[in-house]
Protein backbone atom coordinates (compact mmCIF):
# COMPACT_ATOMS: atom_id res chain seq x y z
CA UNK A 1 0.00 0.00 0.00
CA UNK A 2 0.97 3.22 -1.18
CA UNK A 3 1.70 6.02 2.08
CA UNK A 4 -0.73 8.34 0.73
CA UNK A 5 -3.35 5.66 0.60
CA UNK A 6 -2.98 4.45 3.98
CA UNK A 7 -3.13 8.38 5.26
CA UNK A 8 -6.43 8.54 3.15
CA UNK A 9 -7.82 5.30 4.54
CA UNK A 10 -7.33 6.86 8.26
CA UNK A 11 -8.81 10.47 7.12
CA UNK A 12 -12.10 8.11 6.42
CA UNK A 13 -12.08 6.34 9.72
CA UNK A 14 -11.42 9.80 11.49
CA UNK A 15 -14.54 11.37 9.30
CA UNK A 16 -16.62 7.90 10.06
CA UNK A 17 -16.11 8.48 13.62
CA UNK A 18 -16.86 12.25 13.79
CA UNK A 19 -19.98 11.44 12.08
CA UNK A 20 -21.39 9.02 15.11
CA UNK A 21 -20.00 11.09 17.45
CA UNK A 22 -22.58 13.95 16.47
CA UNK A 23 -25.15 11.36 16.15
CA UNK A 24 -24.48 10.08 19.27
CA UNK A 25 -26.51 10.64 22.20
CA UNK A 26 -24.98 9.69 25.29
CA UNK A 27 -22.57 7.06 24.92
CA UNK A 28 -19.78 9.01 23.92
CA UNK A 29 -16.74 8.05 25.96
CA UNK A 30 -15.06 5.11 24.05
CA UNK A 31 -15.80 6.87 20.59
CA UNK A 32 -14.36 9.87 22.08
CA UNK A 33 -11.12 7.88 23.15
CA UNK A 34 -11.30 6.12 19.71
CA UNK A 35 -11.20 9.96 17.57
CA UNK A 36 -8.62 11.12 20.06
CA UNK A 37 -6.26 8.08 19.73
CA UNK A 38 -6.91 7.97 16.14
CA UNK A 39 -5.77 11.87 14.90
CA UNK A 40 -3.33 11.90 17.33
CA UNK A 41 -1.70 8.84 15.63
CA UNK A 42 -2.58 10.12 12.92
CA UNK A 43 -0.42 13.45 12.76
CA UNK A 44 2.47 11.80 14.79
CA UNK A 45 3.14 9.54 11.51
CA UNK A 46 2.67 12.80 9.33
CA UNK A 47 4.59 15.06 11.35
CA UNK A 48 7.51 12.20 12.00
CA UNK A 49 7.68 10.63 8.72
CA UNK A 50 5.54 11.57 5.93
CA UNK A 51 5.69 15.49 5.67
CA UNK A 52 9.48 15.11 5.71
CA UNK A 53 9.45 13.18 3.42
CA UNK A 54 7.98 14.96 1.16
CA UNK A 55 8.51 18.95 2.33
CA UNK A 56 10.62 19.05 -0.98
CA UNK A 57 7.26 18.86 -3.39
CA UNK A 58 5.41 21.56 -1.95
CA UNK A 59 7.07 23.07 1.66
CA UNK A 60 4.79 26.13 1.94
CA UNK A 61 1.68 23.20 2.06
CA UNK A 62 3.22 20.63 4.39
CA UNK A 63 4.87 24.24 6.72
CA UNK A 64 0.82 24.61 6.65
CA UNK A 65 0.33 21.16 7.56
CA UNK A 66 2.11 21.62 11.00
CA UNK A 67 -0.10 24.81 11.57
CA UNK A 68 -3.22 23.43 10.84
CA UNK A 69 -2.42 20.13 13.09
CA UNK A 70 -1.75 22.57 15.67
CA UNK A 71 -5.06 24.30 15.82
CA UNK A 72 -6.60 20.56 15.22
CA UNK A 73 -4.80 19.49 18.50
CA UNK A 74 -6.56 22.80 20.50
CA UNK A 75 -9.92 22.22 19.26
CA UNK A 76 -9.52 18.72 20.15
CA UNK A 77 -7.70 18.91 23.58
CA UNK A 78 -11.15 21.50 24.21
CA UNK A 79 -13.31 18.44 22.96
CA UNK A 80 -11.56 16.09 25.34
CA UNK A 81 -11.94 18.40 28.37
CA UNK A 82 -15.41 18.70 27.47
CA UNK A 83 -18.33 17.11 28.98
CA UNK A 84 -20.55 15.45 26.49
CA UNK A 85 -24.03 16.62 28.86
CA UNK A 86 -21.94 20.31 28.27
CA UNK A 87 -24.22 22.00 26.32
CA UNK A 88 -21.38 23.51 24.08
CA UNK A 89 -20.12 19.88 22.88
CA UNK A 90 -21.71 19.61 19.94
CA UNK A 91 -19.99 22.74 18.78
CA UNK A 92 -16.90 21.22 19.73
CA UNK A 93 -17.43 18.24 17.57
CA UNK A 94 -18.39 20.04 15.02
CA UNK A 95 -15.68 22.93 14.63
CA UNK A 96 -13.23 19.86 15.14
CA UNK A 97 -14.54 18.07 12.37
CA UNK A 98 -14.56 21.28 9.98
CA UNK A 99 -10.94 21.71 10.81
CA UNK A 100 -10.23 18.45 10.20
CA UNK A 101 -12.28 18.16 6.89
CA UNK A 102 -10.56 21.19 5.29
CA UNK A 103 -7.32 19.47 6.27
CA UNK A 104 -7.43 16.83 4.73
CA UNK A 105 -8.96 17.73 1.89
CA UNK A 106 -6.04 19.93 1.29
CA UNK A 107 -3.89 16.78 1.46
CA UNK A 108 -5.90 14.94 -0.54
CA UNK A 109 -6.16 17.23 -3.44
CA UNK A 110 -2.97 19.27 -3.25
CA UNK A 111 -0.02 17.06 -1.43
CA UNK A 112 -0.63 13.60 -1.86
CA UNK A 113 -0.48 13.79 -5.39
CA UNK A 114 2.88 15.73 -5.61
CA UNK A 115 3.81 13.27 -2.81
CA UNK A 116 3.17 10.25 -4.68
CA UNK A 117 5.30 11.32 -7.74
CA UNK A 118 7.97 12.45 -5.34
CA UNK A 119 7.94 8.93 -3.53
CA UNK A 120 7.56 6.55 -6.13
CA UNK A 121 8.64 3.03 -5.26
CA UNK A 122 9.68 4.28 -1.69
CA UNK A 123 5.99 5.19 -1.27
CA UNK A 124 5.41 0.95 0.31
CA UNK A 125 8.48 1.51 2.79
CA UNK A 126 7.63 4.24 4.04
CA UNK A 127 3.74 2.90 4.51
CA UNK A 128 4.98 -0.01 6.66
CA UNK A 129 7.15 2.46 8.40
CA UNK A 130 4.22 4.33 9.19
CA UNK A 131 1.83 1.60 10.05
CA UNK A 132 4.01 0.66 12.61
CA UNK A 133 4.48 3.78 14.36
CA UNK A 134 0.95 4.59 14.25
CA UNK A 135 -0.02 1.21 15.91
CA UNK A 136 2.67 2.18 18.64
CA UNK A 137 1.15 5.65 19.34
CA UNK A 138 -2.27 4.72 19.50
CA UNK A 139 -1.33 1.85 22.04
CA UNK A 140 0.74 4.72 24.38
CA UNK A 141 -2.61 6.53 24.22
CA UNK A 142 -3.72 10.04 22.97
CA UNK A 143 -2.79 12.09 26.39
CA UNK A 144 0.68 11.05 25.92
CA UNK A 145 0.92 11.74 22.53
CA UNK A 146 -1.02 15.40 22.56
CA UNK A 147 -0.28 16.19 26.24
CA UNK A 148 2.26 18.94 26.99
CA UNK A 149 5.52 17.77 25.49
CA UNK A 150 4.23 14.79 23.73
CA UNK A 151 5.17 13.52 20.34
CA UNK A 152 2.95 15.88 18.37
CA UNK A 153 3.65 18.80 20.26
CA UNK A 154 6.94 19.06 20.20
CA UNK A 155 7.20 17.35 16.52
CA UNK A 156 4.67 20.78 15.65
CA UNK A 157 7.80 22.51 15.01
CA UNK A 158 8.13 22.10 11.36
CA UNK A 159 12.04 20.94 10.64
CA UNK A 160 14.44 23.87 9.96
CA UNK A 161 15.20 22.52 6.11
CA UNK A 162 15.72 24.93 3.29
CA UNK A 163 14.83 24.20 0.03
CA UNK A 164 15.32 25.61 -3.27
FE1 LIG B 1 -2.44 16.20 8.41
FE1 LIG C 1 -3.68 13.59 7.16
Amino acid sequence: MKATELLKRQHDEVKAILKLLEKANGQTNALLEKLANNIAAHMVIEQELFYPAVLKVKESLVLEGYEEHAVARFALKRLMKSSPDDHTFKAKVTTLREILEHHMEEEEDELFPRADKELGENSEGLAEEMKALFQQTVKAGYARTIGRGGPAVTSAVAPDVHVG
